[in-house]
């Protein structure tokens, strides 16, 4: 019996197996109105069909300047939900559970996608005006576009999209909510010392930091199904030891601390709030060890995710099976092989713990 095809119940809500396809941006709305195409249908289908547990999808903006690049996917109108609704379905009917990364890129808005360049945009080439908790822009090379600091009734006003964006997400038939609050994006801009200057409630000390995580996770679990997982993704450090900056101390008490607003699962990435921001290696399972210990000291019970440098169904059975986290999140592993869990299954010779799609039982032989 191979662990990675135990299924983990969450609340309510069964995941068939402890593979997750990480979210990656595809930049593909190439109408530049966020909503989905056939390329996401086929890129988040196909990943179902290869037998992954959670189907994430692409980080999903909640606002239209919350979008990394034009191309983004959004979730802020009903139109972009519809387009989302299909793709959600056939992912749970091919017995996955869809989930959806809720996101804001704050002041890291407004760049061409990556074989653009992905070069800051200003308001007359398609770009906009970006916001953070304080006016300080990423440190472009070049100009960046202008930032501004969210007031309170802004930041208010963000807490309202992201509930939104999960009502709407629910509606569309999603299963797990996953609010972004990783790499440098805005929730992790106001996490860090490095991004937060302000002196006002949602800075400051420890508690201030952390308001509008906690927040934006309380208001998603407040629209979102009892039954159904709501997942946060971290950066557990900064990689900046020589400032003050987020650790991974930080991230053990704020694990608890959203569990206690409703968050279920913590998805433990690392990085992104400074072009310095860098791991030491990023080799096989560079990131697990803060999963672990997230899961070892957080003063909650909650479950982990694990994600960076996952590649073989070997490493993915051995996070499982040695207890270190709950998934396997799989990333750019997944873009090389989209049926990455039906290929661990017989890797692993688990092929009859696992609902393979029958249109393949002759080349899997589950
Ligand atoms: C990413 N990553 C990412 N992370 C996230 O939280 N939301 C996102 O939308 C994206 N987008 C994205 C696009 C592409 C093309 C890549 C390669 C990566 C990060 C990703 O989910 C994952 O955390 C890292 O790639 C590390 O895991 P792997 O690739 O080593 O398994």
């Amino acid at each position: 019996m191979a662990a990675l095809f135990t299924p983990v119940t969450l609340r309510e809500t069964t995941i068939p197996n402890r593979v997750m396809v990480s979210p990656m941006c595809q930049y593909s709305c190439e109408a530049r109105d966020g909503v989905a195409t056939d390329w996401h249908r086929t890129h988040l289908t196909s990943r179902a069909v290869g037998g992954a547990g959670v189907v994430m999808t692409e980080a999903t903006a909640v606002e239209a300047r919350g979008r990394i690049s034009p191309e983004d996917l959004g979730i802020w109108t009903d139109e972009q939900a519809a387009a989302l609704e299909p793709i959600a379905e056939f992912v749970r009917e091919r017995g996955s559970v869809p989930g959806i990364q809720l996101a804001h890129a704050g002041r890291k808005a407004s760049t061409s996608r990556p074989w653009a360049g992905h070069e800051p945009l200003q308001p007359g080439d398609g770009g906009w005006d970006v916001v953070g908790p304080s006016g300080e822009p990423w440190p472009y090379e070049d100009e960046p576009p202008a930032t501004h600091r969210l007031d309170v009734d802004d930041i208010d006003a963000v807490v309202q999209s992201f509930r939104d964006a999960a009502e709407r997400a629910r509606d569309a038939g999603f299963e797990v909510a996953e609010v972004h609050a990783a790499h440098g994006y805005l929730l992790h801009e106001f996490l860090s010392p490095v991004t937060n200057h302000r002196e006002d409630d949602y800075g400051g000390d420890f508690e201030g930091r952390t308001r509008l995580a906690r927040e934006v996770t309380a208001a998603v679990r407040e629209v979102w199904p009892d039954g159904k997982p709501v997942f946060v993704r971290i950066s557990a450090t900064d990689w900046l030891p020589d400032r003050a900056s987020w650790t991974v101390a930080d991230s053990v008490r704020l694990a608890g601390d959203l569990a206690e607003v409703g968050a279920d699962l913590i998805d433990v990435s690392g990085g992104g709030i400074h072009p310095n921001s860098r791991p030491e290696r990023t080799g096989p399972n560079y990131q697990l060890p803060y999963a672990e210990r997230i899961r070892e000291e957080a003063s909650a019970d909650i479950a982990v995710g694990a994600v960076g440098g996952i590649t073989t169904p070997e490493q993915a059975e051995a996070v499982v099976a040695n207890d270190r986290a709950d998934l396997a999140i799989v990333g750019r592993e997944h873009l090389r092989d989209p049926y990455f869990a039906l290929h661990a299954a017989r890797a692993l010779d688990a092929t009859d713990e696992i609902e393979g799609p029958p249109q393949y039982r002759r080349a899997f032989g589950f």
